[in-house]
């Protein structure tokens, strides 16, 4: 059976009635091919589960490893929350159509939490960041297949606004994206500057950390 449900937000129609809390600020960095390994190594550490949720399947290591490497970062954006030891904490895949610029004109957003940074406001804070590089690329629509039972997923897309229309055990996600605006090119400049700065702050954070390690074994030896 299917059952569409009622669209309570739709982005770029009415305002919500009440205003939507945002999600804690958290920087987020657009990935590139150079980070395959540190993707490999998030996906590959989902349970079984999580992986199902993910994919739609169970994805074994190999199909994963076949996914990370068909990464296409020149067609599609991927955005990833890193910690302090730049581990990937958190990715997010926008893929886009490859009819860009058609009037339906649609990408579709996949994401992953790591099981231990659950329940922070990474996934909702990812979401509403490829939204918003979708919009800005011109995209109408964001399109997310989620199980039906994956209640973190479709209230994250419902709060954005989205309409949700189950089919049995699946469940997709529409959110109608808004045309671009001045202020939500300068937005996502904005905000992948400061993914951008943090990265390479924590980079270097993390080189020093290793020189003062190393340093601090050499003066042991003496
Ligand atoms: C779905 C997923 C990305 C959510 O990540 P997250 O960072 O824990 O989500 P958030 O912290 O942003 O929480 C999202 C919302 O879900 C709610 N939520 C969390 N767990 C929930 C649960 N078990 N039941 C209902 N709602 C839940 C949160 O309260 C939050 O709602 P709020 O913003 O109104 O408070 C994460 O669970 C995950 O990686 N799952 C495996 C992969 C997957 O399912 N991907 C989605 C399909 S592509």
């Amino acid at each position: 059976m299917t059952l569409v449900e009622p669209d309570l937000r739709r982005a770029g129609s009415s305002p919500p009635a009440a205003p939507v809390e945002a999600p804690n600020w958290v920087p987020i960095r657009s990935l590139a091919p150079r980070h395959r390994a540190r993707i490999a190594r998030h996906l590959l550490a989902l349970p079984t589960h999580d992986r199902y949720l993910r994919f739609g399947y169970a994805a074994s290591d190999d199909q994963i490893r076949g996914y990370v490497r068909q990464l296409d970062f020149d067609r599609d954006e991927v955005l990833g929350i890193f910690n302090r030891r730049l581990r990937l904490l958190a990715m997010a895949h926008l893929a886009y159509a490859p009819d860009e610029g058609d009037p339906d004109a649609s990408a579709e957003f996949g994401v992953s939490v790591a099981a231990s940074a659950r329940g922070r406001g990474y996934g909702r804070r990812l979401f509403d960041l490829a939204a918003l590089h979708a919009r800005n690329r011109g995209v109408q629509t964001l399109l997310i297949h989620a199980l039906s039972e994956n209640a973190p997923m479709l209230r994250i897309a419902r709060r954005a606004g989205a309409e949700v229309v189950r089919d049995g055990g699946e469940a997709r996600a529409l959110l109608k994206l808004p045309a671009d605006t001045l202020a939500s090119q300068v937005e996502q400049i904005v905000e992948s500057g400061a993914g951008e700065w943090d990265y390479r702050f924590k980079h270097h954070a993390r080189r020093m950390q290793r020189l003062k390690e190393a340093l601090s074994a050499l003066a042991h030896r003496r």
